[in-house]
């Protein structure tokens, strides 16, 4: 009754930003990633009869209070729909710079979902298995596949789920702009409640998320870079317009300089390099892999990680 999983975290071009349905994680808008190699977690799960509750380290740390609790329920959900009557101990290690921006709830809740469901040995498809990841987190859902998949938002439980994108982009990069490790001044659950409470900029994102995304899933084949990496910078600065009405904002001021030194970089050098930004100060580079050394050597004094494809979730031992 033991199972261990690793998941990539996916860094989204196309955002989710905004609940319809709070309780089962139905988004207002598709939204479409790139998973990552540099940054993943690694869970096991491990079926207890003699445990009265979850007991859950991260990197080692006994969890307590609300974090166990988002945990505890997420398997409280598993243990409900595929009735597995026992709680469980849980090892998780993530390999991702928590809360700060890149996407640690998104590989957790991956491999949460297939460690916890393969330990009891529930065979699910990738799509259900996204379906669940979801539950704990929606940009979860994506980070059951390596490469580009998309999250469609679906009008249910069994609807809402993330698919893989058939291409292979092998010079696609993205580069990890790291300003600030520090943790979020505002959880994206939070911030993402304040920005739908904000009718007027709300509705407009959702209007424009919803034609980028229809745009970028076909336009991503082509692999022209520059289209790509335009609407992806547009799609994250239409999020955070929205962000910004309600009074929100994740940019530290190195963020800003980082994001003119990107339209210089593109205007008066003509490289190829475009952002995106996620809940936090961070900014993500998008780019190829041509382009990379001199990426790094215009952004020599920022710590950055140079990121290339994940895999899909996979389970690494079962017992
Ligand atoms: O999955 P959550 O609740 O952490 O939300 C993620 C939201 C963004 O990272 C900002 C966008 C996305 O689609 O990943």
């Amino acid at each position: 009754m033991k199972a261990k999983a690793r998941a990539y975290a996916n860094i989204a071009l196309i955002k989710y930003w905004g609940k319809k349905n709070k309780a089962l994680v139905i988004p207002y808008q598709s939204s479409l990633s790139f998973s990552v190699d540099q940054f993943y977690t690694e869970t096991e799960v491990c079926y207890d009869e003699s445990l009265v509750e979850d007991v859950v380290t991260l990197d080692g740390k006994t969890l307590e209070g609300i974090e166990l609790e988002r945990v505890a329920t997420f398997m409280d959900e598993v243990r409900t729909r595929y009735q597995i009557p026992y709680y469980a101990k849980i090892d998780s290690v993530n390999h991702v710079p928590k809360k700060a921006g890149l996407a640690s709830s998104a590989s957790a809740f991956a491999a949460l979902a297939l460690a916890a469901t393969k330990a009891y040995q529930i065979g699910l498809d990738s799509d259900e298995l996204s379906t669940i990841a979801r539950l704990g987190s929606g940009s979860a859902s994506r980070s059951m596949y390596g490469g580009f998949s998309y999250w469609n938002k679906g009008v249910n439980h069994e609807t809402s789920a993330a698919y893989p994108l058939d291409i292979e982009w092998n010079e696609f990069r993205m580069i990890a702009c790291i300003v600030d490790k520090k943790e979020k001044k505002i959880s994206s659950r939070e911030a993402m409640e304040k920005s739908v409470e904000d009718k007027t900029f709300y509705k407009a994102w959702i209007k424009q998320s919803k034609t980028d995304f229809k745009r970028m899933k076909k336009l991503i084949f082509e692999k022209d870079i520059d289209v790509v990496g335009a609407l992806a910078e547009q799609n994250a600065l239409a999020m955070h317009a929205s962000l910004l009405a309600s009074g929100i904002w994740y940019f530290e001021p190195k963020t800003v300089e980082l994001m003119n030194r990107v339209q210089h970089l593109r205007e008066t050098l003509n490289v190829p390099i475009y952002f995106t930004m996620d809940a936090g100060p961070n900014l993500k580079l998008i780019t190829l892999e041509t382009n990379v050394d001199q990426v790094l050597e215009e952004f020599k004094d920022v710590e950055t990680i140079v990121l290339k494809k994940g895999e899909n979730a996979h389970v690494i031992t079962t017992d």
